[in-house]
C-alpha cells in the first residue's frame, strides 16, 4: 500500500520525504489555505519538485469547459501532476476527455460506491474516497472502502483506491486489510504510525541496563 501526504505544507513534505515514507501528495484548496499559499503555481511547484511521485492538485472551476482549462494549466506543471477533479456530471465529462489525453486524474469527493464506479468507468485514475467525513455523519467510512474494493475486483477495474480523509491509524490498518492502493495521511497520521509505547519502554530498558556495564553508553566498538 502506497503512503501519500495529505497537505500542501512544504515542511511537512520534505521531513516524510526525509523518512523515505512518502510515495507522493495530495492537496485541496483547504490545505492550500491552511498551508498559507499564495502564490498557487510556485507552491506546486516546489511540491511537485520536491515529492518522488505523483502530486494531486485540485481546479476549481464547476463546469466542463473551466476544469479542462484548469486541467492543461495543472498537468503542465510538471510530469507527476495529476489534476484532482470533483465528481460531479461535468467532473465527469471532463474526466473522459482528460483521459483520451493521457492525463492522469484523481477524482475527489466520492462518498458512494456508485460514485466510485462511475469515476472509473469514465477513466480516472485514482478514486479518492473520504472516509473520515462519512464517520463525522455517523456512517462508516471503512464499510466504503470495502464496497469499492468488490466492485473493482469484480470487473477487474483498475483505477486506484486512494483513501482519503484519514483521520487515525485504525483507517490506515483497515485499509491495508481491504487491500486499498493508496492512503493520504495528514503530518501527524503519519508521525503516528510507527510509534508504539511498548517500543519506547524497551528501548529505555535497553539503554539502562546498557549503562550499568558502559556507564555513559559508551559503545566499545
Ligand atoms: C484528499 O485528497 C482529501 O481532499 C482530504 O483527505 C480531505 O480530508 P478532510 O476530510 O480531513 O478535509
Amino acid at each position: 500500500m502506497k503512503i501519500f501526504l495529505d497537505t500542501a505544507n512544504i515542511d511537512e513534505i520534505r521531513k516524510g520525504v526525509e523518512w523515505g515514507l512518502v510515495d507522493g501528495v495530495t492537496t485541496n484548496p483547504s490545505l492550500m489555505e491552511r498551508a498559507g499559499v499564495k502564490d498557487f503555481a510556485a507552491a506546486a511547484k516546489e511540491i511537485l519538485k520536491v515529492t518522488p511521485g505523483p502530486v494531486s492538485l485540485e481546479v476549481v472551476a464547476t463546469d466542463f469547459s473551466g476544469m479542462m482549462k484548469q486541467a492543461e494549466k495543472i498537468a503542465a506543471l510538471g510530469p507527476n501532476a495529476v489534476v484532482k477533479i470533483p465528481m460531479t456530471l461535468d467532473g465527469l465529462a471532463a474526466i473522459k476527455k482528460l483521459r483520451e489525453r493521457s492525463i492522469p486524474v484523481n477524482c475527489t469527493l466520492v462518498f458512494s460506491p456508485i460514485q466510485a464506479l462511475f469515476a472509473a468507468k469514465s477513466g480516472a485514475e485514482y478514486v479518492s474516497p473520504f472516509v473520515g467525513r462519512l464517520d463525522d455523519i455517523a456512517e462508516d467510512g471503512m464499510t466504503l472502502i470495502e464496497q469499492i474494493k468488490t466492485i473493482f475486483v469484480n470487473y477487474d477495474i483498475q483505477t486506484k483506491i486512494l483513501v482519503a480523509s484519514v483521520r487515525n491509524p485504525v483507517h490506515v490498518v483497515r485499509s491495508a486489510l481491504i487491500g486499498a492502493d493508496i492512503v493520504t495521511l495528514p503530518f501527524d497520521v503519519l508521525k503516528k504510525l510507527p510509534q508504539h509505547p511498548k517500543t519506547d519502554e524497551g528501548l529505555a530498558r535497553f539503554l539502562e541496563d546498557w549503562n550499568k556495564i558502559f556507564p555513559g553508553g559508551r559503545f566499545p566498538l
